[in-house]
């Protein structure tokens, strides 16, 4: 039976305001997750290194980690550098996670005028730069002359706490999963949703035959991508909405699904078949998947098998039970439509419910409440967003606009203007968050043509399918401004 200790994470990337991402890094704290772990990407994250520095200065014992940084892009000594900065001033928290570049980091490496080689390449390439990094990293010198890297002398300060530091290498493929197996700490399985157990149990022996002793100490992580029915909006913008559904109700690898204690018992049936002990979520959905799960077990004292009773042992005494607070009220300012509104709420209610249930302001509707159908949609700063998929009290001091913060007084906005011009509604449920994002729309400028307009209004579903309407009461506004 398999005794590694499990391990929780989460992976966050953006946010709205530097004090967002604060709040977000205390928050993953106090629900006790281990890790707060973030891509590398030059259009779709925070940069990694001041990001992660910035959330280690918010918490005291969260573990930080790239997840995993663009090695292409990057040199090994001046990673060694960062990576051993970070360490030093997070005092031994650091994670430090590479990749040989995903299939979709080709048009980074355009941007900065580099070839995306074939996979083989990129593999020899983060081999070399592992070669430079971790002797730097534990203090030596280096001399290095190879096919992609010459190093004359190399030497950083400061040391990092940790020695060594944590490796982590994401890897798919056979020559990489080898070269994970010799050289890294924690190794994430990119496991896609249709990766039969064979596939993946093929791919753990791999690791396992290379490893050899070492394969006891190896971390083996996998990037959850559905929590108890929610999946993250990236993979729905990808899949589409159906096909997210679909995804969230399958067996597939990577999902959780059912009660906590099914989740628990999946958790527990990973870690027995494939050693997989380190999971991770997307931001937007920790609170309800794995926290609940945890919570639940702890509720309960007997019953289980005995890897159940392991897993419930690692989640509540190591894990969960020593760093998850009991749920607290906090006095938070939100600034709704230029109104400063001081509410004393629980951490958890979402800032769809502060508005509606708090602050009485129903013109944001409820719809799935799973970030799926847009009909709660309200600007933060600006910028539209699932106001069901956020906490209130991450909002603080910043400017939230609602439907009802559209018109000045009897003069309603010229997009609800439009839309009543145009017939755009039907029942009118979906009508506040489709004008919201409608508005948004315009200030981002999707607007030069109808099949560009629907492409940026997909994520707002209309049950009654006003859509033709919708698209051109938009375009209506968008050629008002530029007459
Ligand atoms: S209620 Fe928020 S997206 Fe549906
Ligand atoms: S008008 Fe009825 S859901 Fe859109």
């Amino acid at each position: 039976m398999s005794t590694r200790k499990f391990r929780f994470g989460v992976v966050a990337a953006q946010a709205g305001s530097g004090e967002d991402w604060l709040n977000k890094a205390r928050r993953i704290e106090s629900l006790g997750f281990d890790t707060m772990v973030m891509p590398d990407t030059l259009q779709y994250s925070l940069a990694p290194f001041p990001a992660l520095a910035a959330a280690a200065a918010a918490t005291r014992t969260l573990r930080i980690g790239t997840y995993v940084l663009a090695n292409d892009y990057r040199h090994p000594v001046m990673v060694a550098k960062e990576a051993a900065t970070l360490d030093f001033i997070s005092g031994g928290r650091l994670e430090l996670g590479i990749g040989a570049g995903r299939p979709n980091s080709a048009t980074d490496n355009t941007m900065l005028g580099l070839p995306f080689d074939s996979g083989s390449i990129r593999v020899d390439r983060l081999a070399e730069a592992l070669a430079i990094l971790k002797p730097l990293l534990a203090g030596q010198t280096v001399d290095f002359s190879g096919t992609h890297y010459t190093v004359s002398k190399a030497a950083i300060a400061p040391a990092p706490v940790q020695n060594p530091v944590p490796i982590l290498i994401a890897a798919g493929q056979p020559r990489l999963l080898k070269l994970a197996a010799r050289e890294a700490d924690i190794i994430t399985l990119a496991i896609q949703p249709e990766e039969t157990e064979a596939e993946v149990a093929e791919r753990i022996d791999v690791i396992r035959q290379t490893a050899g002793d070492r394969f006891a100490q190896i971390n083996i992580n996998i990037n959850l991508m559905a929590v108890g029915g929610q999946v993250p909006r990236h993979i729905q913008m990808s899949r589409g909405a159906e096909a997210a559904q679909q995804l969230a109700q399958s067996d597939a690898i990577p999902v959780l699904k059912g009660t906590p204690d099914q989740m628990c018992d999946r958790l527990a049936w990973l870690r027995e078949k494939f050693a997989i002990n380190y999971v991770v979520v997307g931001d937007e959905l920790e609170a309800p998947g794995i926290d609940s799960a945890a919570g639940s077990r702890r509720a309960r004292s007997s019953g289980y098998g005995t890897s159940i009773s392991s897993c419930e042992a690692d989640m509540t005494t190591a894990h969960i039970s020593t760093t998850h607070p009991a749920p607290t009220t906090a006095r938070t300012r939100l600034r709704i439509n230029g109104v400063d509104r001081s509410l004393a709420i629980d951490v958890r209610v979402t800032l769809l419910d502060a508005l509606r249930e708090y602050l009485h302001l129903t013109g944001t509707k409820k719809g799935c409440d799973h970030g799926e159908c847009g009909a709660c949609t309200v600007l933060v700063d600006g910028r539209r967003i699932n106001a069901c998929l956020t906490l209130a009290v991450m909002h603080a001091g910043q400017a939230i606009t609602t439907i009802e913060g559209l018109a000045q007084g009897d003069q309603l906005h010229p997009m609800q203007e439009a839309f009543i011009q145009q017939d755009a509604f039907q029942c009118g449920y979906c009508t506040p968050g489709q004008i919201i994002s409608a508005v948004a729309l315009l200030n981002e400028g999707h607007t030069g043509s109808a099949d560009e307009i629907r492409e940026w209004m997909s994520g707002n579903i209309c049950r009654c399918g006003a859509y033709p309407n919708i698209v051109e009461a938009i375009q209506y506004v968008a050629a008002d401004a530029t007459r």
